[in-house]
């Protein structure tokens, strides 16, 4: 499973990069709002763009018409040409996300929360689907069964559009989307980090720089005693 990096930041996505972790990043209007506001938006695409290398970058349409989130797109695209248009799950957005696949346009399908959703998206031509965990999770609806359910169809079914899990909350989400089969999870960058994360890594390394430390203090003892 691929990762993606879940943020607007640039100081995050650089960290996320130079790790080699994340094969891309995606964006949304709220975590573009959270950002210096005297940056505009084309500006800071364009610096994640550079920070990327080529890699997936989703950048989100605020129209809430067909006309508009085409207009948008087309306006996206003009700031660099392998971007992925991110649409949301209603029928306007079904209707670009048809016309912007028949000009081979990639096109990420967000806030997807069942299958049958899923299924629509893939079906109008979607390049991915964006499944939503963490937001199901907070309504007492378990979010990896969605995403499982979603993967299980796709097999069944030889589906196209790639999985991605969204909404990603903590370690625990990533896990279980893996186990589940999505193709990627877009994950914010502090569950990023806590996921690459284990006490016994810390201990166990301290442990060997500390045996390794007492060996070197001995040699120069015993070449101190020749
Ligand atoms: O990619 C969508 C994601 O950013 C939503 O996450 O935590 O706002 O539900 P969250």
């Amino acid at each position: 499973m691929q990762l993606y990096v879940d943020t607007a930041n640039i100081n995050e996505i650089r960290h996320a990069a130079a790790l080699g972790i994340v094969n891309g990043v995606t964006t949304n209007p709220s975590l573009l709002a959270k950002e210096d506001p005297s940056v505009d938006v084309r500006q800071r695409i364009l610096e994640i763009y550079e920070i990327m290398e080529g890699g997936h970058l989703s950048v989100e349409v605020v129209s809430t018409d067909t006309d508009g989130m085409l207009r948008e797109a087309d306006e996206i695209l003009s700031w660099f040409p392998d971007a992925t248009i991110k649409i949301p799950m209603i029928e306007s957005g079904l209707a670009a996300v048809k016309s912007l696949s028949r000009q081979n346009i990639p096109t990420n399908v967000t806030l997807i929360f069942n299958a049958t959703q899923a299924i629509a998206a893939n079906n109008a031509g979607a390049t991915y689907v964006s499944v939503f965990v963490g937001r199901l999770d907070d309504i007492a609806i378990d979010g990896i069964q969605v995403v499982q359910e979603v993967c299980e169809i796709w097999d069944t079914q030889d589906l196209e559009s790639q999985i991605i899990a969204a909404s990603i909350r903590h370690p625990m989400h990533i896990i279980g989307c893996a186990q589940a089969g999505a193709d990627i999870a877009t994950v914010p960058y502090k569950v990023l980090m806590q996921s690459l994360k284990h006490p016994l890594t810390d201990a166990g390394l301290q442990s060997f720089l500390n045996d390794y430390a007492k060996m070197q203090a001995e040699k120069a003892k015993l070449a101190g005693k020749n």
